[in-house]
Parts: structure tokens; C-alpha cells; sequence
């Protein structure tokens, strides 16, 4: 006998292939008449369920066009991955397994599968094995959560339990940032009572990077939170030379890698992630680089014990004897199985795939810069990986060739102010994009600034 299931997941499927199989020619960002026809979805809440079939068919019909086209092969804003296919497939088959992997008991293939995919990180990473990993939402809650174990592990060597008395009294812990500090950070110190202003703020280079002869001295209680991968040049902190100094008083250092940990991938980058295996926590996503679907952020630390001081919840209706389960490793108790497509991205790439998806990336940016260059915009980033910033003219003349761009379809990337100008920020993050999509993104922009600034 035919499943409802069945049907609907026809009718998914269906549209999803073919979703998929028209996304590189539809509009990057949707057009007017797709927006509007998003009032569509505006009904009052049916008082008699409504068809399946013909829900998906409306989600398929005004949804579709109103997408972001961030899984083709033109789309360079913020710092978007697309999906590899087999990330897409097992995201779809993890839907219908609908699996919370929190422990074992409740799910025995979502918690093998992370713990697969966390070993095979910390592999291809280049990263001890004996490191603690969790998967988040994303970047913004792995650094959350890598904070947090920082937080719990300073004070837990001064005596002060942060789980059980909170942080009123407590002994008081200095936090070093960067003047370039991602605004999630800033978010999580907010989250985590450290508070925003509360920090230190250290000067960078031209590019972005942490200075290292201005990095305060450090102690027992100092936090400092470094990154790999400035979201507008993909910079890199000195974060080795930073380990150094802050293993020698017993310091923490936190890595916001978002996306420029997969750098660490690079050869001609050895030099820059040299010693940043002795980093207390790190953060990244699969959602940028390794292109897996959205959500998928991922926690690593070299003292699991602190994370999991940070994240442990007890209930009797847990197993005691699972140590180290996944909703002890995270702030979520019930979550998806994200690291399903973890497992299938690095498994149908394998560590060429990957390699070869952020050298092509890094490829295509300075691709990018040069073709920039060639048609009189300033790079004003040395293009270390995949991003590059750049700008011309005034700043309302930038605006208006962006917006140019924008309403062409055939690519989009957004504005940025880097070191006080204007500018705009394109990053490469997709297995999708080839030489071709950059030639013609970059001739979308060139018609654009004619338009504007005249040949
Ligand atoms: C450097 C950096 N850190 C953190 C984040 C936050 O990541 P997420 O959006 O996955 O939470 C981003 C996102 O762009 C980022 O670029």
C-alpha cells in the first residue's frame, strides 16, 4: 500500500531536483515579482489541514524564486557555502530518519556518525585526536560553547565552580580580542556574562591580523579569543606565537575559524597556521567551507573535560555511564543529526576533494582581485584565501554599481567599510564556481561600473 509519506516526498523531491537543476540560471538575488509573490504565503491559519502535497507544491511555486541562489555557482555574499550532493542526500534521508542524536540511546547512527565525523575532522584539520568536538548550529554557537569550557576551565583552576555559582563573585577574567573581533564573539562574551566592552582590543596589521608586539601580558585568568579567517580579507592571527605565550602562564586561547580553519588545508599556508594545535578551543563551520547544508557549526578543544564541565546536564532518564554524550558536549539537548552531512561531505570528497574545493576557492579570489584590478577597482586586502575586498569611486557610486549587480541577477556579493572605507566583499566559497561564473560575474560588474563611473 502507497505511503502518504510517500507522495509528499515525491512531490519534495521532485521540485528539490529540479530546484536544483535551474539554480545557477535563476536570478542570484530573487526579483521583484518573486518577492511580492511572497504574500502568497500570508493566509490565515487554516482551521481544516490543508493538503499535503499541494503545501509542498506551494512551498516549491512562490518559495523557490524567492530564494537566494546561494547553492549556484555566482553567489559571494557574507560567507555562504553551497551544498556538495552528497551533503544534500543524506541532509534529505536525516530528515526522514528525524533523528536527535543527544546520546546513544537516543539515537545510535546520528551519535556514531558524529563521532566518524568529528575523528575525520580533527584529521584533515590537522588536529590532536584526543580533542573534544561538538556540533552547533553554527560559528557563532561553537565559539559560544568553546567559551564557555574556557570560561569553566580559568575559573575551575582558581577555585570557582562558574556551573554551580554563576559568575557573581567569582575571581574576574581578563578577555583579549582583536580590534578585528568578529561580532559573534562579541555576541558570545555578551552570552557568556563577560560582557562586550569588558575586553581588551588588540591593534592589527593592514590585513587584519592580531599584532603580536601589542598583545597585553597574559596570566592565569586571561581569555584571548584569536581568529583564523577575518570575514572581510581572511586574515590570520599569529595564533601559534599566541599559544606559546599563553601556555607559559596557563592562558586560554580560543580560535574563531569560521571558515579560515579549512586554510589550514593549504600548503602555501603552513607557515600562518603553524602551532595552532595548541589552541584551548577552536570554532568553525561545515556550513562555509566544506559546503555542507545549513546548520552546521563544530566545537573542538583539547580539554574535553572542561567543555563537558560547561555543557553536562544529568537527568535519570539519561544513562549515567555515557560519558562525554552529545548533549554534554553542546548547549542543545534535542537537536538534528547534523553531523550526518558531515560524515557524507567528507566522505564523497575524501581530503582531495576538500583540498582541492578551498585551493579552487582561493584560486577564483585572486582570479577575482585581478579581474577587479583590470577594470580600475582598488583590492584593498592582501588575498590570502577566498576573500577579497575592494572598492571605486564614491561611496554612494560603489552603492549604486553594487545595487547594479544586483538587479543584473547574474551575481551578488555585499558591502563592506574596511579600515574606514567603503568597499565590497566578495567571498568564494562555493565547489561550485568556476572560472567561467567569475569571468562573468566580473563582466556583470564591469557593465555595472560603466554604467555608473562611464568607461
Ligand atoms: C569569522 C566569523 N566568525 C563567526 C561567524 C559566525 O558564524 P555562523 O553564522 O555560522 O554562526 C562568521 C560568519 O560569517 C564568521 O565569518
Amino acid at each position: 500500500m502507497k505511503d502518504i509519506y510517500d507522495d509528499v516526498l515525491a512531490h519534495a523531491q521532485k521540485h528539490g531536483r529540479a530546484y536544483l537543476a535551474q539554480v545557477h540560471e535563476q536570478p542570484v538575488f530573487p526579483s521583484e515579482e518573486a518577492l511580492s509573490n511572497l504574500k502568497t504565503f500570508e493566509e490565515a491559519l487554516p482551521t481544516k489541514g490543508q493538503s499535503a502535497i499541494d503545501t509542498i507544491d506551494m512551498l516549491h511555486a512562490i518559495g523557490s524564486p524567492a530564494t537566494v541562489a546561494t547553492t549556484g555557482h555566482r553567489y559571494f555574499g557574507f560567507v555562504v557555502g553551497g551544498t556538495v550532493p552528497a551533503s544534500v542526500g543524506a541532509n534529505w534521508l536525516a530528515g526522514a530518519w528525524d533523528q536527535s542524536p543527544s546520546s546513544f540511546m537516543n539515537s545510535p547512527v546520528g551519535t556514531k556518525l558524529e563521532s566518524v565525523a568529528a575523528g575525520w575532522l580533527r584529521d584533515i584539520l590537522g588536529l590532536p585526536d584526543h580533542l573534544g568536538v561538538g556540533m552547533t548550529t553554527g560559528a557563532t554557537m561553537a565559539n559560544f560553547t568553546g567559551l564557555a569550557a574556557g570560561r569553566s576551565a580559568l575559573l575551575r583552576r582558581a577555585g570557582w565552580n562558574v556551573e554551580e555559582d554563576g559568575l557573581y563573585g567569582a575571581p574576574e577574567i581578563k578577555v583579549i580580542v582583536s580590534e578585528e573581533v568578529h561580532v559573534t564573539v562579541e555576541k558570545a562574551l555578551a552570552m557568556l556574562g563577560l560582557g562586550k566592552k569588558r575586553v581588551t582590543r588588540v591593534p592589527t596589521d593592514a590585513n587584519g591580523a592580531m599584532k603580536l608586539d601589542a598583545l597585553p601580558e597574559l596570566d592565569a585568568l586571561t581569555m584571548v579569543c584569536t581568529q583564523a579567517g577575518n570575514v572581510n580579507t581572511g586574515a590570520i592571527d599569529p595564533i601559534g606565537a599566541i599559544c606559546a605565550r599563553a601556555r607559559e602562564v596557563g592562558a586560554w586561547v580560543h580560535v574563531d575559524g569560521a571558515f579560515g580553519l579549512w586554510g589550514r588545508l593549504l600548503e602555501h599556508m603552513t607557515d600562518a597556521f603553524e602551532g595552532i594545535e595548541q589552541a584551548d578551543s577552536l570554532a568553525t563551520d561545515a556550513h562555509k567551507w566544506l559546503n555542507t547544508p545549513y546548520d552546521c557549526g563544530i566545537v573542538l578543544t583539547r580539554h574535553p573535560e572542561a567543555l563537558h564541565h560547561a555543557m553536562a546536564t544529568v537527568a535519570p532518564y539519561f544513562k549515567a555511564e555515557e560519558a562525554m554524550a552529545p548533549k554534554d558536549m553542546v548547549p542543545e539537548f534535542s537537536r538534528r543529526a547534523r553531523g550526518v552531512e558531515v560524515w557524507a561531505a567528507l566522505r564523497s570528497l575524501g581530503r582531495d576533494g576538500v583540498t582541492g574545493m578551498i585551493e579552487g576557492c582561493c584560486v577564483h579570489a585572486r582570479h577575482f582581485a585581478d579581474g577587479l584590478q583590470a577594470i580600475g577597482f582598488d583590492v584593498l586586502n592582501d588575498v590570502v584565501l577566498n576573500q577579497v575586498v575592494a572598492t571605486i569611486g564614491s561611496p554612494e557610486e560603489l552603492a549604486d554599481i553594487r545595487a547594479l549587480v544586483e538587479a543584473s541577477g547574474e551575481c551578488w556579493f555585499g558591502p563592506t567599510v574596511w579600515k574606514g572605507r567603503h568597499a565590497v566583499r566578495i567571498s568564494v566559497s562555493s565547489w561550485r564556481t568556476t572560472a567561467e561564473d567569475v569571468e562573468r560575474s566580473l563582466a556583470a560588474i564591469a557593465a555595472a561600473k560603466a554604467a555608473i563611473l562611464g568607461d
